[in-house]
C-alpha cells in the first residue's frame, strides 16, 4: 500500500473515531458511535498491516497469532463480563495500555537508538522516557484501581505521613533521572536511569491510587483513562505513527474532560481528588447520630402497588442495587403498566449512580425504557416537589440528604437527587446497610419515607403481580 493511501486511511479512521466519541455521548446515538469506533479501528489495523512497516513471514505470523489470541480473549471477556464488573474490566484494559507503552519504550530504547543523532536523538530520548513514565504510572495505578474496585484491596485511602512531600521528592528525582538519561551516550547508564525511573513511576502509580478513597474512585478511573490515552500518544511518537498520536490525544483529552465532569457531579476539586484522602467512607458524619435515632417504616409490596396506582406522577431513581438485582426488565414492565394507566412515570439519573459513568442509562436502554422519560439530575431535581411517589431502587449515596445537611461528612457537598421533597418515598433495599461511601442515610428515617426490604428484583416482581391483580 502506498504511503499516500495509508495517510488517507488514517485520516478516515481519525474521522470515524471523532464521530464515535460524538455518538457515544448520547444514548440515542451510542450504538452508531460504537459502530463508527469499530469501523475506524478495523481500517486503522488494516492500513497499519499494509503500510509496509512489517517485514518477513515471521513478523506476520507473530502479528496474526497475537491478534488471534487478543481477539479470542476480547470476545470471551466481553461475553462473560457482568455489567457490575465493567469498571474493573476498564481498569484492567487501562493497565494493558500502560504496560504496552512501557514495553514499546524499552524496545525502542534498545532497538532504534543508533538511528538518531543530534537534536533528533534528544527528542527520541524524551519520547522514550515520557512514554515509559506515563505507561508505568498508568499500569500500576490501574492494577491498584482494579484491586480496589473488586474489593481485593481495602477501599480506604492510604495516607502516608508527608505524602505530598514524598510525591514531590519522587517527581524531582524522576526529573533528574530524565535529564541524566537524555544526556548520556552510554547504553548501560541509559538503561540504569530508565530502569530506576520505571520502578519509581510504578511506585508512584500505586501510591497515587492507594491514597484515594472509595467514593472518589470513579474520578480515578476516568483519570486513568486519560493517562492511558497519553500513554498511547507517547507510544505513537515512539513508533512514529500519526494515527496513534491522534487517537491517544483524543482518549487523553476526553478522559480529562470526563474526570472534570465527574468531579463537578461529586462536587470535588480535581486537584484535591488526585492529592488523595477524600472519599474515606469513614461514616463519621454528624447527621448520622441524629438520623439513627429516628424510626424506620417498612411497607409491603402490596401497599407499594396501591401507592403507585393511586399516584399521578412517579419518579424512579435507580442505583447500584438495581444493577446487582438485575431488576431493570421488571422496572420496565412496571413502567409500561403504569403508563398505560396514564400515570406520568419518569426516571432520575444521578451522574455517578452505579459503578461507572452511564451505568444506569445502559441498563435502562437494555430493558427498552424509552429515552425521553430518562432524565439527568439537573433536568429533574426540581420536579420532586410536585411528585406523588418516588421509588428508589437500590440507590443510597445519590439520594442521601446528609450531602447537603452535613457539609463536613464524607459525601458533604456532593450534589444529590432531592427525593425527600416528594409526597412519598419508597426505598427498595435489602437491609439498613450503607452505600458505597459507607455513610448512613437519614432519608430512611424521614416521615414520608417507607422501606420495602428485600432483593429489588423479588420485591418488584411481587409489586408487579399486585399491579396486574387490580
Ligand atoms: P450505593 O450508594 O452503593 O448504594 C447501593 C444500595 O443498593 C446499597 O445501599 C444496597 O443496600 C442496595 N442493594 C445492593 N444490592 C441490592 C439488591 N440486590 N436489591 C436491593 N438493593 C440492593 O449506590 P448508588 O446510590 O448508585 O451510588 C453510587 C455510589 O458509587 C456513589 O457513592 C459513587 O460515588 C460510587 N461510585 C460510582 C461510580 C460511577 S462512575 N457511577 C464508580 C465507582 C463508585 P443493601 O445492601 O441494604 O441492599
Amino acid at each position: 500500500m502506498s504511503q499516500g493511501l495509508v495517510t488517507v486511511a488514517y485520516i478516515g479512521a481519525t474521522i470515524l473515531f471523532i464521530l464515535s466519541l460524538g455518538g457515544l455521548s448520547h444514548q440515542e446515538t451510542s450504538q452508531r458511535g460504537n459502530f463508527y469506533g469499530m469501523a475506524g479501528m478495523a481500517i486503522a489495523i488494516l492500513a497499519t498491516i499494509c503500510s509496509g512497516a512489517i517485514h518477513g513471514f515471521f513478523a506476520y505470523l507473530a502479528l496474526t497469532t497475537a491478534m488471534g489470541v487478543g481477539a479470542y480473549y476480547g470476545v470471551k471477556i466481553a461475553r462473560d463480563v457482568k455489567m457490575t464488573e465493567m469498571p474493573e474490566l476498564v481498569a484492567v484494559l487501562h493497565s494493558s495500555v500502560g504496560l504496552a507503552a512501557v514495553l514499546v519504550g524499552y524496545v525502542n530504547f534498545f532497538g532504534s537508538k543508533a538511528q538518531f543523532t543530534g537534536i533528533e536523538e534528544s527528542i527520541h530520548n524524551v519520547e522514550t522516557y515520557l512514554g515509559i513514565l506515563i505507561g508505568a504510572m498508568t499500569f500500576s495505578g490501574s492494577v491498584v484501581a482494579f484491586g480496589k474496585l473488586s474489593g481485593k484491596i481495602d477501599g480506604k485511602p492510604l495516607l502516608l505521613p508527608a505524602r505530598h512531600w514524598l510525591n514531590l521528592g519522587l517527581f524531582i528525582f524522576m526529573f533528574w533521572l530524565g535529564k541524566s538519561f537524555t544526556g548520556t551516550d552510554s547504553t548501560s547508564l541509559g538503561f540504569l536511569y530508565l530502569f530506576l525511573m520505571t520502578l519509581i513511576a510504578l511506585g508512584f502509580g500505586v501510591h497515587m491510587v492507594m491514597a484515594i478513597g472509595g467514593a472518589d474512585m470513579p474520578v480515578v478511573i476516568s483519570m486513568l483513562n486519560s493517562y492511558s490515552g497519553w500513554a498511547a500518544a507517547a507510544t505513537g511518537f515512539m513508533l512514529d505513527n500519526d494515527l496513534l498520536i491522534v487517537i491517544g490525544a483524543l482518549v487523553g483529552s476526553s478522559g480529562a474532560i470526563l474526570s472534570y465532569i465527574m468531579c463537578r457531579a461529586m462536587n470535588r476539586n480535581f486537584v484535591s481528588v488526585i492529592m488523595g484522602g477524600f472519599g474515606t467512607g469513614s461514616g463519621q458524619s454528624s447527621t448520622v447520630t441524629t438520623a439513627s435515632g429516628g424510626e424506620v417504616v417498612a411497607v409491603s409490596a402490596e401497599d407499594t402497588a396501591d401507592l403507585l396506582k393511586s399516584a399521578k406522577s412517579v419518579i424512579i431513581v435507580p442505583g447500584y442495587g438495581m444493577a446487582v438485582a438485575h431488576a431493570q426488565h421488571i422496572v420496565y414492565e412496571i413502567t409500561r403498566l403504569l403508563r398505560e394507566k396514564k400515570i406520568n412515570v419518569r426516571f432520575a439519573i444521578h451522574p455517578v449512580a452505579g459503578r461507572m459513568p452511564g451505568h444506569m442509562n445502559v441498563l435502562l436502554a437494555e430493558a427498552k425504557v424509552p429515552y425521553d422519560i430518562v432524565l439527568e439530575m439537573d433536568e429533574i431535581n426540581e420536579d420532586f416537589l410536585n411528585t406523588d411517589v418516588v421509588v428508589v431502587i437500590g440507590a443510597n449515596d445519590i439520594v442521601n440528604p446528609s450531602a447537603q445537611e452535613d457539609p463536613y461528612g464524607p459525601i458533604g457537598g456532593m450534589p444529590v437527587l432531592e427525593v425527600w421533597k416528594a409526597k412519598t418515598v419508597i426505598v427498595l433495599k435489602r437491609s439498613m446497610a450503607s452505600g458505597y461511601a459507607g455513610v448512613d442515610n437519614p432519608l430512611f428515617y424521614r416521615e414520608n419515607t417507607q422501606m420495602l426490604f428485600g432483593d429489588a428484583r423479588e420485591s418488584l416482581d411481587t409489586v408487579l403481580s399486585h399491579l396486574h391483580d387490580r
